[in-house]
């Protein structure tokens, strides 16, 4: 793994306008890919994962939303700064992505062979021949079974780990730097997400890329990432290698997701749950966002915004009381 930036995003601000108000659905994010690095981004449904990642692909859908400020830097480009044609050009060769639900990226009427043939057509300038060929030979190493039969089929033929495959196949085929991956194994079953995972982890070390991976399962995290990235209502909270963090997470927050994580080792059969809920992204609670749901907030937690604090070697934390040991 290089200690090179792939992507840095600083002081990210995306809203939606709606008619309930201005949902401040990223509200000051800061987050870093080192190259052929797997970054997990985890936190609570609503906290603002999928609109990160629309963000830096330059999808987020307007109206209703608007970056509104910060920077996005990719390979030391500002993705900001491009036109709406160079962001597609980068979406698919040097950003690749990957999401929840393979059908809504898939055409239903056209055949898997069409679609690949088609993409890597795109990008790669290559005969329909050779696009073939390269088709066939992603769909080998993605380990899908009769990679042949499977050009000729139409998608909802394959199972939804098979159209995962085909959907990492696809990604992949263009050689990206970067891939993100929000939820890619959220609608699998466990075992097949597991397959999936590892896959995915093979594949991507050895073209030595880089994976932004959204998850909501600190599980996947331990699984698969080597740093995590906690977002908690539109900001990240705290961020560290995986080690670091599992070892000793810092944010009160961060601990009341690992708590949550069943153990069949503790007695209690009670499931442990970190009370409250979600902000409301319209009118976010002041200074700290976690404070309302936090045993350890003061005064100055609900008055003032947490800068991030150093707690170990690239481990740094948004709070004014953070977790030791
Ligand atoms: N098109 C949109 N219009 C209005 N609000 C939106 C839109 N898309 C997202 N939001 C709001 O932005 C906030 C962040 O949503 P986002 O989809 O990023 O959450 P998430 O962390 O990906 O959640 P999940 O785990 O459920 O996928 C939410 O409050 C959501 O309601
Ligand atoms: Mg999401």
């Amino acid at each position: 793994m290089g200690e090179k930036l792939l992507l840095q995003v600083e002081d990210l601000h995306t809203y939606f306008y709606t008619l309930q108000g201005v949902i401040k659905a990223i509200d000051g994010v800061n987050l870093c890919v080192r190259e052929g690095e797997i970054l997990g981004l985890v936190g609570e449904s609503g906290c603002g994962k999928s609109v990160t990642a629309l963000s830096i692909l330059g999808l987020v859908p307007s109206p209703p939303g608007r970056v509104e400020g910060g920077r996005i830097l990719f390979e030391g480009e500002d993705l900001l700064a491009k036109t709406p044609a160079e962001m597609r050009s980068i979406r698919g060769s040097r950003i690749a992505m990957i999401f929840q639900e393979p059908m809504s990226s898939l055409n239903p009427v056209f055949r898997i062979g069409d679609q690949m043939i088609e993409v890597i057509k795109l990008h790669k300038k290559v005969s329909t021949g050779s696009a073939r060929i390269q088709a066939l030979e992603m769909l080998h190493e993605v380990r899908m079974p009769d990679p042949e039969a499977v050009l000729a089929k139409y998608p909802f033929q394959l199972s939804g780990g098979m159209l995962q495959r085909v959907m990492i196949a696809i990604a992949l085929s263009c050689e990206p730097s970067l891939l993100l991956a929000d939820e890619p194994t959220t609608a699998l079953d466990v075992t097949v997400q597991a397959q999936i995972l590892n896959l995915m982890k093979d594949l991507i070390r050895k073209r030595n890329a880089a994976v932004l991976l959204i998850t909501h399962a600190l599980g996947v995290v331990a699984q698969t990432c080597d740093a995590v990235s906690v977002m908690y209502a539109g900001t990240v909270v705290e961020s560290g290698s995986v080690e670091s963090i599992f070892r000793s997470p810092a944010h009160p927050y961060t601990r009341g997701l690992m708590e949550c994580i069943p153990d069949p080792s503790r007695k209690s059969d009670k499931l442990k749950i970190i009370p409250g809920t979600v902000p409301d992204p319209v009118n976010p609670p002041p200074g700290c966002r976690f404070h309302p749901r936090c045993y350890k907030a003061t005064a100055t937690c609900s008055q003032i915004r947490p800068d991030p604090v150093r707690v170990g070697p690239g481990h740094v934390v948004c709070c004014h009381y953070p977790e030791e040991g």
